[in-house]
């Protein structure tokens, strides 16, 4: 049985990454096992209408990439250089025949992929910020799936930091990387996030 105390430190080490080593790659089978946790996610309606394509092969990861946002409040950083670069991407896709509201089954899946790889080594980070055009090409996906999220994955090559804000409400939430290149994201005490 998992501990509180555990289940803290797990979430506190699940933080977005987004500088890996391109050297080395995730096994399909890997991916299959971190998408195989989305089923024990609680779903709206029990409708369960998600579905993932996995991308880890060299070439589709390449073509993909393109695609992808990186990091907004690093204005002066482009994205990860090509040996920084994620090397599997799982794309959460809504299949429109069964709905075209999720509601938040998107957000309690990705957390469950993420939380699963986190005890796996493997970091990545969500990516909203993307052309779905591309997205969908790259992916080959028929139209009635329509990309949700990209989940870029891979095994983490900097250092990623929490740190407090001032507990104000215009407090400065911007993630930075400080002068040893660590990124540094700060979050709201809890104090802040409980009213009253
Ligand atoms: C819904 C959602 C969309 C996001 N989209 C992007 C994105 O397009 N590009 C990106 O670099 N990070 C994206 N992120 C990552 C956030 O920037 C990140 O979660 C935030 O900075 C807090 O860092 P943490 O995940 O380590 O707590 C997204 C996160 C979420 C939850």
């Amino acid at each position: 049985m998992t501990t509180f105390d555990e289940l803290k430190a797990l979430l506190a080490s699940d933080r977005s990454y987004r500088r890996f080593d391109a050297s080395r790659p995730i096994a399909n089978d890997t991916l299959s096992r971190l998408v195989e946790l989305v089923r024990f996610c609680p779903s709206a309606r029990n409708l369960q209408p998600l579905r993932y394509r996995i991308i880890c092969s060299k070439d589709e990861c390449a073509a993909l990439f393109p695609a992808l946002k990186w990091a907004g409040y690093l204005t002066d950083w482009d994205g990860p250089e090509e040996h920084e670069r994620p090397t599997a991407y799982l794309i959460q896709c809504l299949d429109t025949r069964l709905t075209t509201n999720c509601l938040c089954d998107d957000g309690l899946q990705l957390e469950a992929i993420t939380l699963g790889a986190s005890t796996l080594g493997i970091h990545g980070c969500i990516i909203k910020a993307f052309n779905a055009a591309t997205v969908s090409t790259v992916s080959n996906l028929p139209d009635y799936y329509k990309p949700l999220y990209v989940l870029a994955l891979g095994y983490p090559a900097e250092t990623v930091e929490l740190t407090d804000t001032d507990g104000t409400m215009d407090a400065d939430i911007r993630y930075y990387r400080d002068e040893n290149d660590h990124h540094i994201v700060p979050k709201r005490p809890l104090d802040e996030l409980i009213i009253g």
